[in-house]
């Protein structure tokens, strides 16, 4: 790992009464979580309930794209110049880990939601260079197990190997109504319009599903949950399933 990924346990419940029997770590295998979608589709929400169940840590791949989105907007980085942003890439000093975002110890959670890192986050996340220096960082982050990661490649890049590909779905009226209600992404804002919402999803996911590095695609052996109708709970649940189902053929 390098000395600028660091990963907090703090999650990690220390109470011991988490079901045991879900944690298919407890018979020595510690799993990768892969979990793939677009934005809106639970995939934060649903992560992290999962990491918490399993008492594994939770790592956001998209914070990494916005958090070097919102550096090189800090630093004036220009967005169409790709060699700079995958040097920033390379020696950004970035903690993303159980909800924290820091950037040189700088906490900028709160600063990444916004449609302008919306924005840019996108258009970084479509350059190969910044790519291949994120995933290298996902990699060293994830390759011990015991990690349930959330991005849009984490199934068929990141860790193509993964023992559970989740892939998860809702429609995009209902994404654009999580978006556009979601606190964490409103924070002083206050509601916004779901059309202005849904328009920029619609581009966002374009993008995202268009761009000729590692593309959000769904994995062939990932399963596919539509979280369009179903409760958060019944979702981590579902989850929760296909990893005891996996933990249970290590
Ligand atoms: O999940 P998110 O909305 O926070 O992601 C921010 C941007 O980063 C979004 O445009 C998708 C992109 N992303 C990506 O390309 N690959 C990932 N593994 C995670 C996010």
């Amino acid at each position: 790992m390098r000395d600028n990924d660091r990963v907090s346990d703090s999650t990690i419940p220390h109470d011991g009464s988490r079901v045991r029997d879900s944690d298919p770590s407890e018979r020595g295998s510690r799993l990768i979580v892969a979990i793939d979608g677009p934005s809106g589709a639970g995939k934060g929400t649903i992560a992290r309930a999962v990491a918490t169940r399993l008492r594994y840590r939770h790592i956001d791949t998209g914070a990494m794209y916005r958090a070097l989105a919102w550096k090189a907007t800090h630093d004036s980085i220009d967005l169409s110049n790709e060699a700079a942003l995958s040097a920033l890439a390379d020696r950004i000093n970035l903690d993303v880990a159980e909800g924290r975002v820091r950037v040189d110890d700088h906490d900028i959670a709160a600063a990444i939601r916004t449609p302008e890192i919306d924005t840019a986050s996108a258009v970084v996340a479509r350059y190969p260079r910044v790519r291949t220096a994120l995933i290298a960082r996902q990699r060293a982050l994830g390759t011990a197990g015991g990690v349930v990661m959330e991005g849009r490649d984490i199934g068929t890049v990141v860790f193509p190997g993964a023992e559970v590909k989740i892939f998860l779905d809702a429609s995009p009226e209902e994404r654009a109504r999580r978006r556009a209600t979601d606190p964490s992404h409103t924070a002083g804002r206050g509601v916004a319009a779901i059309q202005d919402v849904a328009t920029a999803l619609e581009e966002r996911d374009r993008s995202d599903r268009t761009r000729a590095a590692s593309p959000l695609t769904q994995a062939a052996d990932a399963v596919v949950i539509d979280t369009t109708t179903l409760s958060i709970e019944d979702a981590v649940e579902k989850v929760m399933e296909i990893v005891r189902e996996k933990g249970s053929r290590q």
